[in-house]
């Protein structure tokens, strides 16, 4: 009898960036205006499926148990309609994922999301591509998962050329860290869809905020300094630059028109709590991305007392405590 295909499974981890990507130079290609650094997390796994299905009619996506709508469905289409494409393959496909995080709240499910399904996908239709390749194929479905298919820190090229050249020089690239192993206690202050989409909200903030172009500029300034903090393994350093590069992509948004505000009070209280921390000693560097929750750097022996502050901070809000995860995976048959 005929055998079920088990397809591909993969595994990917969300990555939170101390060095932001915000606002697209190509948003066909997907290519970024500014190179980005990020920390793959060890928590929050997207674990994605693709099997063939010759015999449907169309694509079936699947995301946390029920059928995927609307924009989520043509953004997973339009992904396997590209791996298609390389692979030189039409069979529809049958994408199941499943989330450890809420989708949509800023929390770069996208990220876990896109890189998982990169290598499930070119798994799953046969396309044999390094890990160079699989970024860039990943980054055509959110910038920010070309990062997570690398664990550990990250660099997302954003590249020079244009057309296809742009295509081939984005992609993202592991960043040797050997001794710089923080916490990074996440505060879930609002788990709920944004309001705005990143993809909306970066296409306003390029096009209308007077304040973009400054902050690009300073941002490859604040990489060039994060390599050289990051190399030292010098907290204080990294979690400085961190801080000033998210808060100076949330001002760019803010002065966008109208203003995108991702930022609620409870975001702000956090973040008040982790300037009290560091007055009181605790070093502990904060960074947001599009949605209220906040992502607080800090020493490993610290992350307690700096997640009980946070809670302490904004009554209600949960609080996950993070490290450096791995890098996106293939599951093999026995798991
Ligand atoms: O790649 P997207 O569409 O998920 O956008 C992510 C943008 C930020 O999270 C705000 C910054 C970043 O570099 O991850």
């Amino acid at each position: 009898g005929q055998v079920l295909d088990p397809g591909a499974t993969a595994v990917a981890h969300p990555n939170i960036a101390l060095i932001k990507y915000w606002g697209k130079r190509d948003e066909q290609l997907m290519i970024p205006y500014v190179d980005s650094l990020s920390m793959t997390l060890d928590v929050f796994p997207t674990t994605t499926t693709v099997r063939l299905s010759p015999e449907a009619p169309a694509d079936s996506v699947t995301l946390d148990g029920s059928p995927a709508e609307g924009e989520q469905r043509r953004r997973v289409v339009a992904f396997l309609d590209l791996v298609r494409e390389l692979a030189g393959r039409t069979e529809p496909a049958e994408v199941d994922t499943r989330n450890a995080v809420p989708t949509g709240a800023g929390l770069a499910s996208s990220a876990s999301g896109f890189a998982a399904l990169a290598l499930a996908g070119a798994a799953a239709y046969g396309l044999d591509l390094d890990p160079t390749a699989l970024s860039r194929l990943a980054r055509r479905g959110s910038v920010s998962a070309a990062r997570s298919i690398f664990g550990d820190f990250a660099i997302c090229h954003a590249g020079r050329g244009t057309s296809e050249d742009a295509d081939l020089d984005s992609y993202a690239e592991p960043v040797p860290v050997p001794d710089f192993d923080p916490a990074l206690v996440i505060a879930l202050v609002d788990a709920g869809p944004k309001a705005v989409s990143s993809r909306a909200a970066m296409r306003r903030t390029v096009e209308t905020s007077p304040l973009y172009r400054s902050w690009a500029t300073s941002s490859a300034a604040d990489l060039t300094e994060m390599r050289v903090a990051l190399r030292r393994g010098d907290l204080d350093a990294v979690g400085e630059i961190a801080e000033r590069n998210a808060l100076g992509m949330h001002a760019t948004m803010l002065a966008a028109r109208p203003a995108v505000r991702y930022l609620s009070p409870a975001t702000v209280a956090v973040l008040d709590r982790v300037g009290w921390l560091r007055a009181n000693g605790v070093p502990a560097y904060a960074t947001m991305d599009a949605g209220p929750n906040v992502k607080v750097l800090c020493h490993r022996t610290d992350a307690a007392r700096v997640a009980e502050a946070l809670r302490d901070a904004a009554p209600g809000c949960s609080v996950v405590t993070a490290r450096r995860g791995p890098g996106a995976r293939l599951r093999t048959g026995a798991e």
